[in-house]
């Protein structure tokens, strides 16, 4: 049995004493792991420019240090027009001005690396920019690189540039056709996302060694990995076959003939021999919107050298309409949460290995979307999604602000939101006859500018993120969400994130434990046991408003058990107050 781990200093925990560094890397060290993502953008601003930068990152490592993190997955910081934020890249091998330079990146390597942290970065290869000299050189239809992307001529019989000329129906990710015209050359290129994020193909050889050789020199640089932009995107079926149209749409979705195609695996397992991901011991997680758990036990499988994990998409497309966009928002009730994430931790239980998290860039916070972000519920509920997360089976991720239990935001108007994919979004719903304000409340729900509002550091002037003026409006609430306020307080969000993140360091059950979800059904109450030869860990969770009392009878025997961690430390019995939760071990 171990102590309870209240108050433990979580020290930086590696399961090697090599130093940091290449080649200092033990085989699947990411087991142990937890993951903080950093938006740049977002983060810290140190120059007053409004815009959070490198240096910004390098001068609050001390905060992950303390949280106990032990890898920093950066967000994209290359060279970019920033039409997506960054996620639009002109020059894989330089760093955009906006966030500083190469220097700066070394100097944050060697920062994260002094305080035991190793560093992911952001791998976007399933397009670049259109400023990519890779993409400028391809618009002439006589270069060698015509065929690094996905140039097609208009659709048999009809003319360049009218309705229904382009190549095939798909819409883009961001609303509107997924092609583009080039008046110069007549014919159109891809883009699964915005116009200026041209899709590379991945059929062409050549395509692959560039990306290789330019994530070699990453490797080279020191980074300890790669989390990869909608990697199963890259493989197509090259017939390019026109997608389903839904009732009333214009477009057809793109997914059949673009996600889960069929070179994918090739595709992976080459880049993982020709960069030497699995023989340097590189974290590499996939972003995979499709993947289904089958193709993910393959993919994550060791023998297979793909890729570590995964990020599914499972539990965070369950509140929408089944087949719907992201906005059409559904209720969502606990009991398909719960059998969701249990079906991955059920289907990578013997081979693979799954990535957990509740957020991102991408997602709404998750207190908001999941908890109950009212004064009154805010920290528990902010406590417990995040206990049942990292209870289970898996690498988890922590975005940033999430150890403070940051909020969405509250925006006025579509003139405070910055994100493209929201304001494409909005254009076009109104266009096709959406009411103005469902449209708004989908954004409020959803609209990626929730998690990208500034870093909440202090309760001062734009929450200590910048001197200059934030690119995004800062949350109102920072005056009492905050960083400072959060490290100081024993029973903060943080806190208890410190906590389960030196849990899972300490205690193999939380790594290796086998999984078992008890009462699927139950609309408030989440128990998870996970259990292996040194005994078990049960975890009570109400993850309602309301108070519950279990059952005796429908748990396992707590009769002796230690709590290990809880909301409301120092209560017992079976009565639980609304989010209130339990980390149980049983002899
Ligand atoms: C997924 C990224 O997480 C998102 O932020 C981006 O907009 C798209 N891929 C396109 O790169």
């Amino acid at each position: 049995m171990i102590a309870p781990i209240w108050g433990r200093v979580a020290g930086v925990t590696t399961s090697s004493d090599a130093p940091f560094g290449t080649g200092s890397r033990p085989a699947q060290w990411w087991r142990t792991a937890v993951v903080y993502q950093v938006y740049p953008r977002s983060f810290a601003d140190s120059d007053g420019d409004g815009v959070g930068d490198l240096p910004g990152i390098t001068a609050h490592l001390d905060h992950l240090e303390r949280l106990g993190v032990d890898v920093l997955w950066l967000s994209p910081v290359y060279r970019s027009p920033m039409d997506d934020n960054g996620y639009d890249i002109s020059d894989y091998q330089d760093i955009d001005p906006l966030f500083g330079t190469l220097a700066d990146l070394d100097a944050l390597i060697t920062g994260c690396h002094a305080h035991g942290i190793r560093l992911v970065m952001d791998l976007v290869v399933n397009h670049t920019s259109d400023e990519h000299p890779w993409f400028v050189e391809s618009r002439d239809p006589t270069s060698p690189k015509r065929d690094w992307y996905w140039w097609r001529p208009p659709r048999p019989g009809h003319e360049p540039g009218t309705e229904g000329a382009e190549p095939t129906n798909w819409e883009s990710i961001f609303s509107g056709s997924a092609w583009q015209l080039d008046e110069a050359s007549g014919e159109y290129y891809l883009h699964l996302f915005s116009t200026k994020q041209p899709d590379l193909n991945w059929e062409n050889p050549q395509v692959r060694q560039a990306v290789y050789a330019m994530m070699r020199w990453w490797v080279d640089r020191g980074v300890d990995g790669f989390r990869m932009d909608v990697i199963d995107l890259i493989s197509r079926d090259p017939a390019l076959p026109d997608g389903p149209v839904p009732p009333g749409g214009r477009f057809g979705s793109p997914h059949e003939a673009v996600a889960n195609g069929p070179r994918l695996e090739e595709f992976l397992t080459e880049m993982n021999r020709e960069v030497g991901l699995g023989a340097g011991h590189l974290l590499t997680v996939g972003e995979m919107p499709g993947v289904t758990i089958e193709l993910a036990r393959r993919v994550t499988d060791p023998r297979r050298h793909e890729l570590d994990m995964v990020f599914s998409f499972a539990h965070v497309d369950l509140d929408v309409r089944p087949g719907g966009p992201k906005w059409d928002i559904v209720p969502l009730p606990l009991p398909r949460l719960k059998r969701t994430l249990a079906d991955w931790q059920e289907g990578l239980a013997d081979v693979g290995w799954n990535s957990l998290y509740w957020n991102n860039h991408d997602q709404p916070r998750a207190v908001t979307r999941f908890g109950d972000d009212s004064p009154e519920h805010r920290v528990a509920s902010a406590k417990t999604l995040g206990t049942v997360l990292h209870l289970h089976r898996g690498t988890p991720y922590v975005y940033q602000g999430e150890e403070l239990g940051m909020t969405n935001a509250p925006f006025g108007s579509i003139a405070e939101y910055r994100d493209i994919e929201s304001i494409r979004y909005h254009e076009q719903a109104l266009l096709s006859g959406a009411l103005p304000d469902a449209v708004m409340a989908a954004l409020a729900l959803k609209g990626r500018d929730n998690a990208r509002t500034p870093m909440q550091w202090d309760a001062g002037p734009h929450a200590g993120f910048t001197t200059g003026t934030p690119w995004l409006p800062v949350n109102p609430n920072h005056v009492e969400v905050n960083a400072e306020a959060a490290r100081a307080d024993p029973s903060s969000v943080f806190n208890h994130y410190r906590a389960l993140i030196a849990l899972r360091h300490d205690h193999p059950l939380v790594v290796d434990g086998r999984f078992e979800l008890l009462l699927p059904d139950h609309p408030q109450l989440w128990v998870v046991v996970r259990e292996g030869a040194i005994g078990r860990l049960v975890v009570l969770a109400n993850c309602s408003s309301q108070p519950v009392t279990a059952a005796a009878g429908d748990l396992p025997d707590l009769a002796g058990a230690t709590v290990l961690l809880a909301t409301h430390p120092g209560r017992e019995g079976l009565e639980l107050l609304p989010w209130e939760s339990r980390v149980y071990e049983v002899g």
